[in-house]
């Protein structure tokens, strides 16, 4: 297999649905209209400055909210926020934020509620990579709450079994 056969993007297809990720929600604003999108292609990337990473698909609609307003807030999920997880990575065209807990961040960015962590970002730089954007973003806040985390492991939302290796 070698780059650009239809097989080696099923084998990467493949092969990536045995990588455990964590579960966001990035959200973000644009002309006062709130967006979410569930992604697991996140990665702190510095501490100096607080910096981290996220990848999202240039065709979702989120994509337009984050790259114009430049601003958005990673929003960690919990081990019971499941349903907010799917909430996000549907075609939902309106009402995406009905009935769901959220707290205004910095640029009246919604913050969801009952996550693990939030981090409120500015973008840095974007860089396009394929179908997707890279966006590099600077830290302003971040805030933690103790919990057990919502993970996604072969095709499945999943808890992670938090026991130590010993
Ligand atoms: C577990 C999971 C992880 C996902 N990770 C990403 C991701 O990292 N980047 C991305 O662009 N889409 C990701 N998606 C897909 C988006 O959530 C999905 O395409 C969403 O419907 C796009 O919504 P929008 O077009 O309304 O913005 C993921 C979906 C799931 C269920």
């Amino acid at each position: 297999m070698s780059r650009g056969e239809p097989a080696l993007a099923e084998a990467t297809r493949a092969a990536l649905r045995y990588v455990p990720t964590a579960v966001a929600v990035v959200t973000a604003v644009r002309e006062g209209e709130a967006r979410g999108i569930t992604i697991s292609a996140f990665t702190s990337v510095s501490l100096e400055p607080p910096t981290l990473s996220i990848c999202i698909n240039r065709r979702a609609r989120s994509y337009l909210y984050i790259a114009h307003s430049r601003r958005f807030a990673l929003n960690v999920l919990a081990a019971d926020q499941r349903e907010i997880a799917e909430r996000f990575s549907g075609k939902r065209r309106e009402r995406q934020f009905e009935g769901l807990a959220t707290v205004a961040g910095l640029g009246d960015i919604p913050l969801v509620s009952g996550a693990l962590a939030h981090f409120q970002c500015v973008v840095a730089a974007e860089h396009e990579v394929g179908s997707h954007s890279i966006f590099i973003a600077e830290i302003e806040r971040a805030a933690h709450h103790p919990g057990e985390p919502l993970g996604y492991f072969d095709g499945a939302f999943r808890t992670f079994a938090l026991e130590r290796v010993p």
